[in-house]
């Protein structure tokens, strides 16, 4: 079978390792960048979900900013959804809506939301970031789907942001710099105004500029 096994997708793969950690914290284990010279200070999940610390801060950044409509891109196993959830349950206000597109991890994404106590905040779909429709003015968009379509869907949900919400693109660090990349570009262009956090895997911070 060697030769000829399928190789595994890479989000089925760490799916299974996440499987196999069952839960428990990880020392993050991204490489150092000039901007993160330590990564092993911050913790994981695995290597897809966010860093424990961005989820920590996600959540706060919920119950700071109370907002109406959370756009997520790419739930992987929807830790990043529920946490945000969970800050929507705190305010007693507001939903998420997020996205999966590959059908296998979808499945299990909404297995973990549904034995979640926040299932009733969060409305998951199995559609591109890039074909989902969301109704309204967004308050915060999440942008953590694949870092090479990061851009198209910024810019596709960008007419819909809140000018007073918070736009976050996660997977920015100068590592691969196809995200931040793109934040630059869309900063040089005039559509947002961006700052990088420091993290492991690098989160902008950025808003929606009136021209
Ligand atoms: C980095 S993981 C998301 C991690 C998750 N936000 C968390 O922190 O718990 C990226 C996910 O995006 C999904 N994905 C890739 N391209 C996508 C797209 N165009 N639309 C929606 N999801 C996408 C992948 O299948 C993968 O599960």
């Amino acid at each position: 079978m060697g030769l000829f096994r399928k190789k595994l997708k890479q989000e089925h793969k760490i799916m299974r390792q996440a499987a196999q950690a069952k839960g428990n914290l990880l020392t993050e284990y991204h490489r150092a960048t000039p901007e993160c010279p330590n990564p092993e200070m911050w913790h994981m999940y695995d290597s897809m979900t966010a860093e424990y610390e961005v989820l920590e801060f996600l959540r706060t950044l919920v119950t700071t900013l109370k907002p109406k409509q959370i756009v997520e891109t790419g739930a992987f196993l929807g830790k990043s959804t529920i946490w945000m959830a969970e800050g929507l349950r705190d305010n007693q206000y507001g939903q998420i809506v997020s996205c999966e597109l590959d059908p296998v991890v979808f499945e299990e994404a909404k297995r973990n939301v549904q034995a979640s106590d926040v299932a009733g905040w969060i409305s998951l779909k199995n559609v591109s970031s890039l074909e989902m429709v969301v109704d309204g003015p967004i308050d915060i968009l999440f942008s953590d789907s694949d870092p090479s379509v990061r851009e198209e869907e910024v810019r596709h949900f960008l007419p819909q942001m809140n000018p007073h919400g918070i736009i976050l693109m996660h997977d920015a660090s100068s590592h691969k710099p196809v995200v931040r990349d793109a934040a630059k570009k869309m900063q040089a262009e005039g559509l947002i105004s961006v700052v990088f956090l420091p993290t492991p895997r690098g989160l902008v911070i950025a808003q929606k500029l009136s021209k």
